[in-house]
């Protein structure tokens, strides 16, 4: 039998208590060691959250920039590329031959009056003799060194500036293509008489435009001429009438000369 003295006991109990504050303190650390790691799981989980939600705003942003350029986009005018060749000295733009103050013609060129513009004048002029108009040719097919002789005239009683608003210098105009007719006359007040009206209304459906329209100066660099018609095709002169366009912005193009 085990024969404990006070002093044993009273160790006993010291050491209990020493034990159960270490295992007290052993919980205590275990405790705060859990709170840490929660604390840190949160605050790593937070900070990724919030990475990965700040990349989505960036990405939504970009799509919304995105769409919305691509809405502009859609909303843009769309303009056309066009094709441009240039064949002995002449130039087309889809196949349409351009003349003007950026693009001439080489002096030897004379092709005289085009035969499908002569023919569809002469419908058109059948048609307009129905209806009680009379339409004639005035001046069509111009040859460079006539147009030479046309301008330097102009120039002589009006000076360079005037003249260039109303005729162009020799290998610049479009009468020297065999395409263009100034209809009747050339004075400005043809745009109201009733062969003026006929022609401004029916010459697109027999494959022509008027070529220097009312109020696209600023585009074509001539003054308005109401009886100067275009032949392109019908099916071209069609689309160029419906789109309300003059054809350097129908095709794209400047007129302008060099110096
Ligand atoms: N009157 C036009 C512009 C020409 O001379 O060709
Ligand atoms: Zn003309």
């Amino acid at each position: 039998m085990n024969n404990y003295s006070f002093d044993d006991v009273a160790r006993e109990k010291h050491m209990q208590e020493i034990r159960q504050r270490r295992a007290e303190q052993k919980k205590r650390e275990h405790r705060q060691t859990v709170a840490f790691l929660f604390i840190f799981i949160l605050v790593i989980t937070g900070a990724v959250a919030y990475f990965l939600s700040s990349g989505n705003d960036n990405t939504e942003k970009q799509n919304i920039q995105q769409s919305s350029s691509e809405e502009q986009a859609d909303t843009k005018p769309k303009i056309p590329s066009r094709k441009v060749e240039v064949k002995n000295g002449i130039t087309y733009v889809d196949d349409i031959l351009i003349v003007n103050k950026s693009y001439s013609l080489p002096s030897t060129y004379a092709p005289g009056l085009d035969p499908d513009a002569e023919k569809a004048f002469n419908q058109m002029a059948k048609a307009a003799k129905k209806d009680g108009i009379e339409l004639f040719i005035f001046s069509a097919y111009r040859s460079y060194d006539e147009q030479k002789q046309i301008y330097d005239n102009y120039v002589v009683s009006r000076g360079e500036t005037d003249t260039d608003r109303v005729s162009a210098r020799p290998g610049f105009s479009e009468h020297q293509t065999g395409l263009a007719i100034d209809v009747n006359t050339t004075d400005f007040g043809f745009e109201n008489t009733k062969e003026g009206k006929w022609l401004a209304k029916h010459c697109v459906e027999y494959g022509f435009i008027i070529r220097y329209p009312e109020g696209k100066s600023e585009f074509t660099d001539f003054d308005y001429e109401p009886w100067h018609i275009r032949y392109l095709g019908v099916e071209t002169a069609k689309k160029v009438d419906e789109s309300g366009l003059c054809l350097e912005e129908y095709l794209g193009v400047t007129s302008q000369y060099d110096k």
